[in-house]
């Protein structure tokens, strides 16, 4: 279950039906996948084969097609992040910086953890949604955001695109945004 805290205040929202009601009023779309799904040696695992990875993708197809057919996405794949990458540090750097893309950002995370740092509407403010394993999360186009990881370092994340091309981070300077 996702957890959200805004940057202004510190303040915490929790629970589903708090965070959902959050998230949509935000335009920012919030669904959850069931976890149990995924056979148990693929459960928590963020260094996975690309085998791993296709399997990943068969155990959810139904529920990918589903989001694919309401919203447009039409490719999709699997990526994996843990201390095995190389070059994380430097990969989280570059991550690490507000951004938007012409096309939703959409990621189903399927182990470890992950944050996407969001600017809501009108004077909410930057805020974070912390997500586990299950959530399911859209970013609007032309939103600024960026993602990144929690303590654990690692994430799996299903990535659902319109047109992989339009996922080009644009770099935007925010003087809204403090870390
Ligand atoms: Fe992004």
């Amino acid at each position: 279950m996702a957890s959200i805290r805004m940057r202004n205040t510190g303040e915490r929202i929790s629970g589903t039906r708090n965070v959902s009601d959050f998230l949509t009023a935000q335009g920012v779309l919030y669904e959850h996948w069931q976890t149990q799904k995924l056979p148990i040696s693929l459960q928590g695992k963020c260094n996975l084969s690309d085998e791993e990875k296709n399997q990943i993708l068969s155990v959810y197809d139904e529920e990918i097609q589903s989001l694919g057919s309401r919203n447009g996405y039409v490719k999709w794949d699997v990526i994996a992040l843990s201390e095995s990458t190389p070059n994380l540090a430097e990969l989280l750097k570059k991550f690490e910086q507000v951004h938007i893309h012409t096309e939703d950002e959409v990621r189903a995370i399927t182990a470890g953890h992950g944050i996407f740092v969001i600017k809501g509407k009108d004077d909410t403010g930057y805020f974070d949604v912390e997500l586990e394993a299950g959530d399911v999360i859209s970013v609007p186009v032309d939103t600024p955001h960026f993602f990144t990881l929690m303590e654990d370092r690692q994430v799996v994340a299903v990535r659902l695109f319109i047109d992989p091309t339009g996922w080009v981070a644009h770099p935007i300077e925010d003087p809204a945004f403090a870390k």
